[in-house]
C-alpha cells in the first residue's frame, strides 16, 4: 500500500489545484471586463455570411479600411444617414420627457418617465409619405435619453440608438429627429438609452401612419368594407407593476361604437413578454401585423393572437348587431370594450386556440425573391456559464460567444438577406431588428402559406428555428437584439452592419450612454 502523502504536500497540492481553477478563471474574469469607453464597429465577431466576400469587408472601420462598395472611398459615419428630403415637415412635433409621478387611477400612482406629461406620449399621427419631425426635449430624465422608433424603417441617424447612432440626449438638451414615414401601419417609440428601465417606466407613445387616402386596402374589398367607417383605436398596453394599462389606464376602456359599425383596435405591446389577445362578444380579423396589412384576413372566431413583446397586431372587430359590447381582452387583465354607451360585454377566457401566422391570410408576392439570397446568416441564440464585464453567470450567447463578442452581420446596400434564428437557451426571445422589415418564410422548417409575414419583432421560442428574409436597402448600423429588455442588457444582442459604415459615438461607463 502506497504511503499517504503527508499533510504539508497534500496542502501544497490543493493550493496548486485551487490556482489551477483560480488562475484561468481571473483571466477569464479580467478580460470578460469592457472597457469604460468602447464603439460598436470594434466590437464583435464580423460575419459576412455565406456570399459575395468583399476583402474590405472585414476590416472596414476597425483600421479605417475602404469603403466596400467603392474601393478607395472614405468612410460614411452614421451622422450622414439623414433623411434627404428638406424643408417644412409635414408633421411636427415637440416630445419631452420628464420624469414624474403619474397617477394611473385614482388612489394609483406609479414613478414615471413621461413624454408631454403623460404615459404612454401623444400618439405621433401621420399619413404615408409625410415628412415628420421630432423635437425631443429632455428635461428631467437623469440618465438621458433618446427616442427609437420601433418598427419603423427611419435613416440612420434618426434611429435613436444611445452609443450608436447619437449620444443620450442629457438633462436639458434636445435631439430633431426628421424621416419620411413611409410605410401606413402601427408603430411606436421609446427611449434607447438605459431601456430595460425607461421602457418599463413609461418612456414610450404610439405612432400611427394612416395610408394616403384612397389608395388600394391591401387586405382586400372585404376589409376596406369594414374600415369605411371604422372607429380608430390606439391601445398601448403597457404593465405598471401589477397594473395592466391600455394608454395609461389600468383595466378596462371603453370606446363607443355602433351596433354593426367596426373598430380597428391598434394593439402595441411595450413589456418584455408575449401577450394573448382574444375578443369576446364577437369574431374578428387581424388586420395588420407589425404595422404590415395582412393579406385577406379571413375572420376567426375562439382564437387567440399572441402579440410578441414589442410587436403590434390591429384586430378588426365589429360591435354586435344587438346593441350588446364586443371585448378586445388583452391578456386577460384588461380589455378594450368596443359598444354603444353602457354596454360592457361579458369577458371570456383565452381560447385554447392560437391564430398561427404562418398559414393565416392569403399569399401575395412578397416583392424579393428569398431563394436566391445574396448572403445567409445563422442567428443561434444559446446560453453557457462564463463572465460578461466580470460578472459571472449563466450568459447568453449568439452564435457560441457571449457579449461584446456577438456577431457584427456585415451587408452591402441592395443584398437579399436570408437569417435563421434558432435559440437553444431554454428561454423564448422576441427578436427585434432595427431599420428593416423582415419577412418569414419557415419555422421549424415548415414553410409560411398565408399572407406574407412581415415582421419587425419575432418571438423565437426555445427549441424553434424561424428562417427569416429581407432586403438590405437602409445602410446604417442597426441593432439586432431580444426586445425582452433585460435580456438585451444581458448581452443578447448583435448588429447589422453595412460595409463601409462607422460611427463616431461611444458606449461604455465613461461615456453616459448605455442603449440597453
Ligand atoms: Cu424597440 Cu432596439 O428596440
Ligand atoms: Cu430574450
Amino acid at each position: 500500500m502506497a504511503a499517504a502523502p503527508s499533510p504539508l504536500a497534500r496542502r501544497a497540492l490543493a493550493g496548486l489545484a485551487a490556482a489551477a481553477v483560480v488562475v484561468p478563471v481571473t483571466v477569464l474574469w479580467q478580460t470578460s471586463r469592457l472597457s469604460a469607453q468602447y464603439s460598436v464597429t470594434e466590437m464583435g465577431v464580423v460575419e459576412l455570411g455565406s456570399g459575395p466576400r468583399v476583402p474590405a469587408l472585414a476590416d472596414h472601420g476597425r483600421h479605417g479600411g475602404d469603403h466596400a462598395d467603392s474601393p478607395g472611398a472614405s468612410l460614411v459615419t452614421v451622422d450622414e444617414l439623414v433623411e434627404t428630403r428638406t424643408g417644412p415637415a409635414d408633421v411636427a412635433v415637440t416630445l419631452t420627457a420628464r420624469s414624474e409621478r403619474v397617477e394611473l387611477a385614482p388612489g394609483v400612482d406609479v414613478d414615471a418617465f413621461t413624454v408631454n406629461g403623460t404615459t404612454p406620449g401623444p400618439t405621433v399621427r401621420a399619413t404615408q409619405g409625410d415628412l415628420v419631425e421630432v423635437t425631443f426635449v429632455n428635461e428631467s430624465v437623469p440618465d438621458g435619453a433618446t427616442l427609437h422608433w420601433h418598427g419603423m424603417d427611419v435613416p440612420n441617424a434618426a434611429d435613436g440608438v444611445a452609443g450608436v447612432t447619437q449620444d443620450a440626449v442629457p438633462v436639458g438638451g434636445t435631439f430633431t429627429y426628421r424621416f419620411t414615414a413611409e410605410d401606413a401601419g402601427t408603430y411606436w417609440y421609446h427611449s434607447h438609452q438605459v431601456s430595460h428601465e425607461q421602457v418599463r417606466r413609461g418612456l414610450l407613445g404610439a405612432v400611427v401612419v394612416d395610408p394616403v387616402p384612397g389608395a388600394p386596402e391591401a387586405g382586400g374589398p372585404d376589409v376596406a368594407e369594414l374600415l369605411r367607417d371604422a372607429v380608430d383605436v390606439t391601445a398601448v398596453v403597457h404593465q405598471f407593476g401589477p397594473h395592466r394599462t391600455v394608454q395609461g389606464t389600468p383595466g378596462e376602456t371603453t370606446v363607443e361604437v355602433s351596433p354593426g359599425q367596426a373598430a380597428r383596435v391598434r394593439v402595441v405591446n411595450t413589456d418584455n413578454g408575449a401577450m394573448p389577445v382574444w375578443v369576446s362578444g364577437a369574431p374578428f380579423r387581424l388586420a395588420a401585423i407589425d404595422g404590415t396589412d395582412v393579406h385577406g384576413p379571413q375572420e376567426v372566431r375562439d382564437e387567440a393572437v399572441v402579440v410578441t413583446a414589442g410587436g403590434r397586431a390591429d384586430l378588426l372587430v365589429v360591435a354586435p348587431d344587438d346593441g350588446t359590447a364586443a371585448r378586445v381582452e388583452l391578456g386577460g387583465s384588461a380589455a378594450v370594450v368596443l359598444g354603444p354607451p353602457g354596454a360592457t360585454g361579458e369577458p371570456t377566457r383565452r381560447p385554447a386556440t392560437t391564430l398561427d401566422p404562418l398559414t393565416y391570410g392569403e399569399p401575395t408576392p412578397l416583392g424579393l425573391d428569398p431563394d436566391t439570397p445574396t448572403r445567409s446568416f445563422e442567428y443561434s441564440i444559446g446560453r453557457r456559464p462564463g463572465f460578461v464585464d466580470g460578472r459571472p453567470g449563466m450568459h447568453w450567447t449568439v452564435n457560441g460567444r457571449s457579449y461584446p463578442d456577438v456577431p457584427m452581420f456585415t451587408v452591402r446596400t441592395g443584398d437579399v438577406v436570408r437569417m435563421t434564428i434558432e435559440n437553444r437557451s431554454g428561454e423564448a426571445h422576441p427578436m427585434h431588428l432595427h431599420g428593416h422589415h423582415v419577412v418569414v418564410l419557415a419555422r421549424d422548417g415548415v414553410a409560411a402559406t398565408g399572407s406574407p409575414w412581415w415582421v419587425d419583432s419575432l418571438d423565437v421560442g426555445q427549441g424553434e428555428s424561424y428562417e427569416i428574409a429581407f432586403v438590405a436597402d437602409n445602410p446604417g448600423i442597426w441593432m439586432d437584439h431580444c426586445h425582452n429588455l433585460p435580456h438585451a442588457t444581458e448581452g443578447l444582442l448583435a448588429h447589422l452592419m453595412y460595409a463601409g459604415v462607422t460611427t463616431p459615438y461611444l458606449m461604455g461607463s465613461a461615456t453616459g450612454n448605455e442603449p440597453e
